[in-house]
This record gives C-alpha cells, sequence and structure tokens, in this order.
C-alpha cells in the first residue's frame, strides 16, 4: 500500500489561534503541516511568511512544514524559509526566472524541493530536473483561495506525473492541493497522488480526527 500523507493546509485554520489549530489537527491524524505562502502579486491574496513558520517551530510543531509558495520572486525567501524550520519547499516554474538554481538552492538550504503546476500548465518544465525534485505538487484550483471546487481534468495530469516518476526511479512525492475531500479522495489516489492537501474539507468541519478518519478509510478502501 502506498504510504499516503495528510496534509492540512493551515489556510483555513483560525489564524487567531494557529497554534491550537496546527495542535489540533496533528493530534487528530495529520501527517504534514501545509503552509500556504501568498504575495498579492503571483496570486490574488496575501497570506503568511517566514516568521509565522518561525513561530509554529517555537510553538512546539515538530511535524514536516510543506511551504507552498505562490510568490515571485521566489529566491530571496527561500534562505529565511530554511532559516524558519520549513521541511518542503515548493514554487511555481513560471514564477522563477532560474528554476534550476532556485531548485538548488532550496536544497542546498537544507529543504526538500518541489515544483508546483497550475490547472492549465503542462508537465514539461520537469524535464531536466527530475533529479532536483523532491515534490511534485499538482493545483486542482486556481490558486489562491481555499474552498473552491476541484477541476477533474487534473486526474489525468496525475496519471502523468505518476507515470514520470515511477520512470524516473527517482523518490519523489506527489502531492494534489485543491478541493480535496473525503468524497473525492480515492479517486485522486487512483489517479497517482500520494500526499493530499486539505483546508476548507479540514478546519470547516468541527471534528478534525472525523474527517482524517474518513480521508483514510476512504483511501483503505
Ligand atoms: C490554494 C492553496 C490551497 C488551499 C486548499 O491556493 O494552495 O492549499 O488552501 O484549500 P481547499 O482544500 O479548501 O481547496
Ligand atoms: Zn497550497
Amino acid at each position: 500500500m502506498a504510504d499516503y500523507l495528510i496534509a492540512p493546509s493551515i489556510l483555513s485554520a483560525d489564524f487567531a489561534r494557529l497554534g491550537e489549530e496546527v495542535d489540533n489537527v496533528l493530534a487528530a491524524g495529520a501527517d504534514v503541516v501545509h503552509f500556504d505562502v501568498m504575495d498579492n502579486h503571483y496570486v490574488p491574496n496575501l497570506t503568511i511568511g517566514p516568521m509565522v513558520c518561525k513561530a509554529l517551530r517555537k510553538h512546539g510543531v515538530t511535524a514536516p512544514i510543506d511551504v507552498h509558495l505562490m510568490v515571485s520572486p521566489v529566491d530571496r525567501l527561500i534562505g529565511d524559509f530554511a532559516e524558519a524550520g520549513a521541511t518542503y519547499i515548493t514554487f511555481h516554474p513560471d514564477a522563477s526566472t532560474h528554476v534550476d538554481r532556485s531548485l538548488q538552492m532550496i536544497r542546498d538550504a537544507g529543504c526538500k524541493s518541489g515544483l508546483v503546476f497550475n490547472p492549465a500548465a503542462g508537465l514539461d518544465a520537469l524535464r531536466y530536473v527530475m533529479d532536483k525534485v523532491d515534490m511534485i505538487l499538482l493545483m486542482s484550483v486556481n490558486p489562491g483561495f481555499g474552498g473552491q471546487s476541484f477541476i477533474p481534468a487534473t486526474l489525468d495530469k496525475l496519471r502523468e506525473a505518476r507515470a514520470l516518476i515511477d520512470a524516473s526511479g527517482l523518490d519523489i512525492r506527489l502531492e494534489i492541493d485543491g478541493g480535496v475531500s473525503a468524497k473525492n479522495i480515492a479517486e485522486i489516489a487512483a489517479a497517482g497522488a500520494d500526499t493530499f492537501v486539505a483546508g476548507s474539507a479540514i478546519f470547516n468541519q468541527p471534528d478534525y480526527a472525523a474527517v482524517i478518519a474518513d480521508m483514510r478509510a476512504e483511501l483503505a478502501s
């Protein structure tokens, strides 16, 4: 069985109680903290930066923190996030002028690296850098907001990405982000994803453990 990871997106958490929210969702069975960074330039929204990541580490969060950069330029935030305790740092290739350099900077800073693909983007940017990524993240909504509907065409792209990963023989996680819930997670896993971001599906429910248990039950079915 695949090693599935559930990564709640704290974008939908209560920011006034963020440390507690992260503690609660990890206690409820989450594996990874998905941390959405938006700059009101690459995407039309503004969220959180390295200081908040650092604050979560200081608060005692030891789980992997998966920093999804929706910012342009990319490079000048890499060192700050590495220092703040990021585990993964992923970025959109169209947001960086020198993709290979940005990937190398992430690994040189001691983090795991990844590329993120918007719904309309093909996977061509991976071709010459497969050996420099630890994660491929496919957006199943247009980035910028939580609570949007899963775009079904992403399932074909997941199958394509899974085939690329398998053919490479490399240890690369395949993450999906946007509109994921217990209702569609099994279909998404069948298409090849192994890491599942879910924001509103988890944080908009009162019982995080129940939602995560539902997701795991669907993944096991
Ligand atoms: C969107 C973010 C997502 C978002 C997912 O730009 O990258 O991580 O929080 O939210 P849901 O799960 O509600 O679609
Ligand atoms: Zn995200």
